[in-house]
């Protein structure tokens, strides 16, 4: 039983399916499809639940937050281009470590990216509502989860509709779509630093870190301190596996995968970096934190009303990107899985214009339902979780690797691979023991039902190769 448990797939790069993607794409467009990923709902709303939990020193959650995230992405990088195949993580762990863990991590990378999409709904609405009440009337409570006091999130709902319906009718990414907008995104940032910088008052950052460091329950029950929020804010940062799924279009892949993640992440870091302290040292964080609409709000304080609305357009026209991505991503997931046998094949069999009609349709249901009625903290938290989970095991991969097959070809090294991997194991682990809790008990049911559902059904249909 445990050598069905442990074993392990052979390398096999994706195989040609005759459809032939044509490679078109070159070491900008994987930037650009990096950077589309990644900025979103992170830097523009979660700085201010970020700033809740650390007060000032949430320049520092996004120092701590990123550097471990470049750690794993550097993992990420050197085992992309040893395994070109398409499953990221799981693949990987199913390669280097076992079935069992490969099965563990997909079922994490499957709450990863179901949860980002309701995260970013969520987050999307937070900028639309206000525009949506002005021009058209449309009612607060119908637009705001029950936590800040409405009734349901109905944007949220309706954007994630928007996106599943595109991606049935076989909408892919752009790879000109997707860099005008991630442009549109860089703009709106840049003018947030250019507005909000100017007004930066060193008072605002006193004190500095009113919670500390390490996590910690405030008096009021909230869960504090600069891991608290790194924990949070370290959603802000991934993204860029979506890069390793356009491996089969990439001209040059062994090159440009590489300098598509390493490249996307690096510039990121320095964007939210300045953000960060444009934001907190513009106001007092008490102002913000925990605004649906937080960077907008700091402008409009700042008696810069259209710059605030250029701000929530912006978001409003580029972020629904970061959403086609991550569902998309978790359609390539099912879609991985089931080939191996782990998931049924039904489930993902795809439609004429190559999208799993079923679960795309069931997902949306799913994330919808969740991003109408829970808190975006929570639902980051918990994609947070998930999220660590597979860097972790990305990273324990390329160790293994490193240990195990050290002349083996791959066209990226990790620079100082056992600092940087190890950066990244103990730096998630650290990351998953600051998030709240209640999300800690919430993976835990998960992958429980996990790993039901792996005895009772995966592990007697896995297509042994
Ligand atoms: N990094 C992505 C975002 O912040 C998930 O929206």
């Amino acid at each position: 039983m445990s050598d069905s448990l442990l074993r392990r797939k052979s390398i096999v790069p994706d195989q040609p399916d005759g459809r032939g993607l044509a490679r078109t794409l070159g070491w900008p467009h994987l930037v650009a499809l990096g950077v589309g990923a990644i900025v979103g709902t992170g830097i523009l709303t979660l700085i201010g639940v970020g700033a809740d939990k650390a007060g000032p020193a949430v320049i520092l959650s996004f120092a701590i937050a990123g550097l471990i995230c470049a750690c794993a992405a550097l993992a990420y990088a050197e085992m992309a281009t040893m395994i070109p195949a398409s499953g990221s993580a799981y693949t990987y762990s199913y390669v280097v470590i076992g079935e069992i863990i490969a099965w563990v991590v997909g079922w994490s990378l499957i709450l990863e990216y179901s949860l980002v999409v309701s995260a970013v709904a969520v987050g999307w609405s937070g900028y639309a509502a206000p525009l949506l009440e002005a021009w058209a009337g449309f009612p607060m409570a119908l637009m705001q989860g029950p936590e800040l006091g409405g009734i349901v999130n109905l944007p949220a709902i309706a954007i994630i509709a928007a996106v599943a319906g595109m991606l049935l009718v076989g909408t892919r990414e752009s790879a000109t779509v997707n860099a005008i907008l991630v442009l549109v995104k860089i703009a709106a940032l840049a003018v947030f630093v250019a507005v909000a910088l100017p007004a930066f008052d060193a008072a605002n950052l006193e004190p500095f870190s009113p919670y500390g460091f390490a996590k910690h329950m405030g008096p009021d029950g909230v869960e504090r301190g600069v891991m608290a929020a790194a924990a949070i804010i370290f959603f802000a940062f991934y993204g860029f596996d979506a890069i390793a799924t356009a491996a089969e279009e990439a001209k040059n892949p062994d090159r440009d995968l590489k300098i598509g993640i390493v490249g996307s992440m690096l510039a990121c870091v320095a964007i939210y970096i300045a953000v960060a302290v444009a934001a907190v040292g513009a106001i007092a964080y008490t102002r913000f934190a925990n605004s649906p609409e937080p960077l907008a709000l700091i402008l409009r304080e700042l008696g810069s009303p259209l710059a605030a609305q250029y701000l929530a357009v912006s978001a409003v026209v580029a972020l629904p990107t970061v959403i086609l991505a991550f569902f998309y991503g978790q359609s390539r997931i099912f879609f991985t899985m089931a080939r191996d046998g782990l998931l049924p094949a039904s489930l993902a069999r795809l439609s004429a214009r190559g999208t799993p009609v079923r679960i795309t349709i069931f997902t949306a249901i799913v994330v919808a339902i969740l991003a109408g009625f829970i808190p975006l903290g929570e639902l980051a938290a918990l994609a947070n979780a998930g999220t660590l989970a597979a860097f972790t095991a990305v990273s324990i991969c390329m160790l293994i690797m490193r240990r195990r097959a050290p002349q083996a070809p791959r066209t990226f090294r990790a620079p100082l691979p056992w600092l940087v991997g190890g950066i990244a194991v103990f730096g998630c682990i650290y990351l998953f023991f600051s998030l709240p809790v209640q999300t800690q008990i919430w993976f835990g049911i998960w992958n429980m039902a996990g790993l039901a559902a792996y005895f009772l059904y995966a592990r007697r249909h896995a297509v042994a190769d």
